[in-house]
């Protein structure tokens, strides 16, 4: 069984927009490199880790004081953008460059989330990020550090129909700052994992079958709820994103790995057998 968070307020903010034609990130970067008003989103983002010493990765790049009119905007030292629509009626949106496995910020343990700067356009804007992100790679759910953002946050959703995963039952979409899981029995399950950050590769990976999940939403507020059965791999997937490991880590025979098409042609017909007996044992 399983208990949605709040999904109010999804969608695309538009906070840092007025640049008809420019991605949200490059507008931005244009209203900051004119030295007349901060940069609405990466101003902040400047501030918070233009210091980080620690944290490798594309968002530390540029160390100049906020503020500071001359020099690139540090929105150019983001994550290249592969799709900044122009003005041509399309919805604005932000898909990033996922990083990939050897990368140190996936490796790293990423940085709790001031509560208190949920609602920022800053934050909300690394929420509508991951979201492009997660629907435009059909993934089931994406970490923030793997779009190169070093915080604790992570989206999951599985529509019926993705292709990715289609043995996968339903996620409703669940956004979640700081999460935190509790493991409510020793009971586990065998499942098959792959990752946006570790191309064409799967791997099987013990995970428990009922956990407690516990966070904030996009709106900031508390939440809490259960997740039993197979869906509750994909929380623990995510969560462990934040802490710096990848599924290959916890990948126990190295005999189970295999390429997305081998996965396809000799193992997907068994494993999505088990999954449709989990789901009809716990309902997801
Ligand atoms: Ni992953």
């Amino acid at each position: 069984m399983f208990m949605p968070a709040s999904t109010s307020g999804v969608g695309n903010s538009g906070a840092a927009g007025g640049y008809a034609g420019d991605c949200v990130h490059f507008a931005a970067a244009r209203k900051h490199r004119g030295g007349g008003s901060a940069c609405v989103r990466h101003g902040a983002r400047r501030e918070r880790f233009g210091a980080e010493e620690s944290v490798g990765g594309p968002l530390v790049r540029d160390s100049a004081p906020v503020g500071q009119a001359q020099g690139a905007c540090f929105a150019e030292a983001l994550p290249r953008h592969l799709h900044c629509p122009k003005a041509q009626g399309e919805q604005q949106m932000a898909v990033r460059e996922i990083l990939e496995i050897g990368h140190p910020t996936l490796a790293a343990r990423a940085r709790e989330v001031e509560v208190g700067a949920i609602g920022t356009p800053e934050v909300q804007g690394w929420v509508d990020d991951l979201l492009d992100t997660m629907r435009a790679a059909n993934g089931a759910g994406i970490a923030a550090n793997q779009i190169g953002i070093p915080y604790r946050l992570f989206t999951v959703e599985v529509r019926a129909d993705n292709p990715r995963y289609p043995y996968k039952p339903p996620i409703p979409l669940t956004i979640l700052i700081n999460p935190t899981i509790a493991f409510l029995s020793d009971e586990t399950f065998e499942n098959y994992e792959g990752c946006l950050s570790v191309p064409n590769l799967r791997g099987a990976v013990i995970r428990h079958l009922e956990i407690s999940v516990s966070g904030y939403d996009r709106d900031g507020a508390h939440q809490s709820f259960e997740v039993r059965g197979y869906s509750a791999g994909t929380f623990q997937h995510e969560k462990d994103h934040l802490d710096g490991i990848l599924f290959p880590h916890r990948v126990v025979d190295p005999g189970t790995f295999c390429s997305w098409s081998t996965f396809s042609a000799f193992r997907q017909e068994e494993f999505a057998n088990r999954v449709r007996q989990l789901v009809e044992r716990w309902g997801a």
